[in-house]
């Protein structure tokens, strides 16, 4: 079997609305990185059922996640964009990697830890063994690369442990031990209410996060609302020690500009956050009205949509049902 060199796997969970962490931690990153690899991006519905999720809203959700992917600039046609259900290798291999993985392992998912709280007798099996499926739709490609947030970096060493662990138990080097790529300069979006919690669509406060469906009088609002300290903003990057909230606002910008977090300093330098926040939200509005009229007129018509997906799910499958076969070779299953 042909080993890929420059493969790309990410997922995304079509369990509520995306908000600016999605987009400027993962999504943004996927349409630079669509020139340079052969990528796949697939929709974890699978994941998002390791909480509870209304089945009335759920389909609209997938697709929503789909629209969203090509109308942040991701070209339907050059990548593989579907479905984790649709695709039955990707828990097929789970469950062999459920067989790998160590409960000592899982046990440090400080994610799980942070879902769970003190409720971690009454959470799903799926969300405790959720890292390993996760495992699964990166290796099931043989992917060598993840685009991805920097919360998911504990989930990726926990994938990387996996390929390891089964390649040393069966001799053999068939899984690529792939490469997480945490990029750009808003890894981690922290909530606008409170700069020491993630960004995130569990928060109860609509004014935490922006959504890519918020209009550009929510998006106005919500930077205005956005908490920062008393202080003007600082001369050099070493002023925004112990102010989160002044440094999320200020990587939120460079992010959206394409710039670093020094440059937009420089320009800002002494300047008062009511100025800063205003043009912030410009910038905002500027770049994300575009995707988001773009993900409406997507959403109009549903059968493009399922059509996208379909061929996604074809082009998936054609690569995951003959790793999944060498993999239960392997492990000494009959065939
Ligand atoms: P999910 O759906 O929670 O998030 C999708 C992507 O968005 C990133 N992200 C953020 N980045 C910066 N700041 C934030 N506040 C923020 N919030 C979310 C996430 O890091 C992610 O890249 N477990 C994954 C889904 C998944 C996956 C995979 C990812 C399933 N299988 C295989 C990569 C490869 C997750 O929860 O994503």
């Amino acid at each position: 079997m042909e080993k890929p060199t420059k493969r790309i796997l990410s997922g995304v969970q079509p369990s509520g609305d995306l908000h600016l962490g999605n987009y400027l931690g993962a999504i943004k990153n996927f349409v630079s990185l669509q020139k340079e690899y052969e990528c796949f991006f697939c929709v974890v519905d699978l994941h998002a059922i390791t909480v509870w999720q209304d089945p009335k809203v759920l389909a609209n959700k997938t697709r929503e996640v789909t629209a969203a992917f090509i109308a942040s600039g991701i070209d339907p046609k050059k990548n593989n964009i579907f479905v984790q259900s649709q695709v039955p290798q990707h828990a097929q291999l789970g469950w062999l990697f459920n067989c790998v993985a160590r409960m000592g392992w899982l046990n440090r998912m400080t994610q799980f830890k942070d879902k769970a709280g003190k409720n971690s007798e009454n959470v799903s099996v799926g969300l405790f063994s959720y890292p390993t499926l996760m495992a699964a739709d990166i290796l099931i490609y043989l992917a060598t690369h993840v685009p991805v947030g920097d919360d998911q970096k504990q989930h990726l060493e926990l994938t990387r442990d996996i390929a390891q662990k089964f390649n040393n138990d069966f001799k053999t080097d068939f899984f690529p031990i792939p490469e997480p790529l945490i990029l750009g300069e808003a890894t981690r979006v922290m909530s606008l209410r409170d700069g020491s919690k993630k960004m995130s669509k569990s928060d109860p406060s609509d004014y935490s996060r922006i959504m890519l469906t918020d209009t550009a009088e929510n998006i106005t609002q919500k930077i205005k609302k956005a908490k920062t300290d008393p202080e003007p903003l600082p001369q050099d990057k070493t002023g925004l020690e112990k102010r989160p909230e002044a440094e999320n606002l200020i990587s939120i910008f460079a992010s959206l500009q394409d710039t670093s977090i020094e440059s937009v300093i420089k320009d800002y330098a002494g300047k008062e956050f009511s100025t800063f926040k205003k043009d912030l939200a410009d910038l905002s509005v500027s770049k994300l009205e575009p995707i988001t009229s773009e993900m409406n007129k997507l959403m109009s018509d549903v059968s493009y949509i399922d059509s996208i997906l379909n061929q996604g799910k074809e082009n998936a499958i054609a690569v995951a049902e003959p790793v999944l076969q060498k993999t239960k070779e392997i492990i000494g299953f009959l065939s």
